[in-house]
């Protein structure tokens, strides 16, 4: 009979744990499916003890990843220690050694992958990394496999489970940002430093990832503009519901006659739209093919089974191609990678988009007539405008006014000038609307 495949773990916390107790729980169906058994025969983690009671005897635990990232009788490794230092070093370690690589790290991916997949090339092993995007949700296979026929038009994401977290709280339960954000951490959901999940960093890791396969690029994450939610209030999702819209955090890779927009924002979206319907942690990545239209991928963007779900699928996939020459492979970034296009990544202001605009402005003849002028001077036309009664003894009010189309460019000198005009208190809020059709 073969011999098992021998999967060396390279940290066995929250996913490590759920893909060593998936791949115990599952493994005659995925012995079936792979046609060989899969084991984790190494574990390298820091905390020794804890590692050893988890698999009671079963695998080798090593405090050392190094010496199973080089370990002549693993086939497999699995980087789960997460984060851009010690687990890049291991990954390069690994595959200079001759080993195939599952990870689930988007931040090593988005920033060294460019390196970390022309050495696993010239190595001729292979680097899966389902779990890096959408938890398990199987949004990379997607990509690569399923939809090989489409010229991918463009993708709109759900992609940080914490931010749609909050802002499902903010909506649901009129909560402002700060409690929100404390309630998502109460529950275990944010990072114990929040600022790359709430300020837009962990969507556009995933962001870059999901563009290069989508568009047979390189990954440009320095290119990503990339704007959280920490500033969004209360009031403008109020009012977004009031015109018909949901707020959320996307991830949006979209291919245009002038290159490729690559950005993570809060985006007004058809209240309508299933994915405006996506609530709580769950991740949902809507894309565009040419032949297909518009598909949704859904699920769990994070914890330890369905993370586990997408590194076991990617060990179940390794082990059927361990055997298969290179050339004849899933390529890794799902285009040859003689084949990359070198299509420009597009500075946000030359994005072009629909607008949010919410300005307060004091409640006198002609202060409308005078925004408007600005918006028509700078080609901005407005699609639909709400004004608020002001509040009693209030001279004050809200202007809330959709765009049509416009280039960024354009709407930031419209605001500046607008900001300029005395009867305007403040700045203006400005938030992008998609249609997503
Ligand atoms: N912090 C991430 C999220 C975890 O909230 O979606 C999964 O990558």
């Amino acid at each position: 009979m073969i011999r098992p495949i021998r999967v060396g773990l390279l940290g066995i916390g929250t996913v490590g744990g759920g893909t060593w107790e998936v791949l115990n729980r599952n493994a005659g169906e995925i012995r079936r499916r792979a046609g060989r058994a899969i084991r984790i025969t190494q574990v390298a983690d820091k905390e020794v003890k804890k590692a050893r009671s988890i698999v009671k005897g079963r695998a080798k635990v090593l405090p050392d990843a190094f010496q199973v990232a080089r370990a002549p009788d693993i086939d497999i490794v699995v980087e789960l220690i997460g984060g851009t230092g010690v687990a890049k070093d291991l990954v390069l370690e690994a595959i200079a050694h001759g080993k195939h690589v599952v990870t689930a790290n988007k931040a090593l991916l988005a920033t060294h992958g460019n390196r970390i997949f022309a050495a696993a090339q010239k190595r001729g092993v292979m680097v899966a990394f389902e779990a890096a995007v959408g938890g398990g949700v199987p949004i990379i296979k997607a990509l690569r496999e399923g939809l090989s026929a489409n010229r991918i038009e463009w993708i709109a994401g759900i992609i940080n489970g914490t931010s749609n977290f909050i802002l499902s709280e903010m909506r649901d339960k009129g909560l402002a940002f700060d409690a929100a954000l404390r309630e998502a951490q109460a529950r275990g959901y944010a990072e114990a430093d929040p600022s790359f999940d709430i300020e837009g960093v962990d969507a556009a890791h995933k962001l870059t990832i999901l563009s290069a396969l989508a568009f047979g690029i390189p990954m440009q994450l320095k290119r990503a503009y990339t704007e959280g939610i920490s500033r969004l209030t209360k009031q403008d999702i109020r009012y977004a519901e009031e015109l018909g819209y949901r707020i959320k955090l996307l991830g949006i890779t979209k291919r245009t006659a002038q290159g490729i927009e690559l950005r993570v924002h809060p985006t007004l979206v058809p209240a309508r739209r299933l994915i405006a319907n996506v609530e709580g942690v769950m991740n949902a990545i809507l894309v565009k093919g040419d032949a297909v239209g518009p598909t949704l991928y859904y699920g769990a963007g994070a914890g330890a089974l369905p993370t586990a779900s997408a590194v076991v699928a990617d060990l179940i996939d390794v082990t059927r191609l361990i055997t298969a020459d290179p050339e004849h492979r899933v390529p890794h970034l799902a285009f040859q990678p003689d084949q990359l296009s070198d299509t420009p990544i597009l500075p946000i202001e030359a994005v072009r988009t629909c607008y949010y605009l919410r300005m307060r402005v004091l409640d006198r003849p002609g202060v409308l007539a005078d925004v408007a002028r600005i918006l028509a001077r700078s080609r901005i036309s407005i699609d639909a405008m709400v004004q608020k009664e002001p509040g009693e003894g209030e001279s004050r009010v809200d202007i809330v006014m959709l765009t049509h189309l416009a280039l960024e460019k354009d709407v930031d000198r419209a605001l500046a000038r607008i900001e300029r005009l005395a009867t305007v208190v403040g700045k203006v809020t400005r938030l992008r609307l998609e249609a997503l059709l």
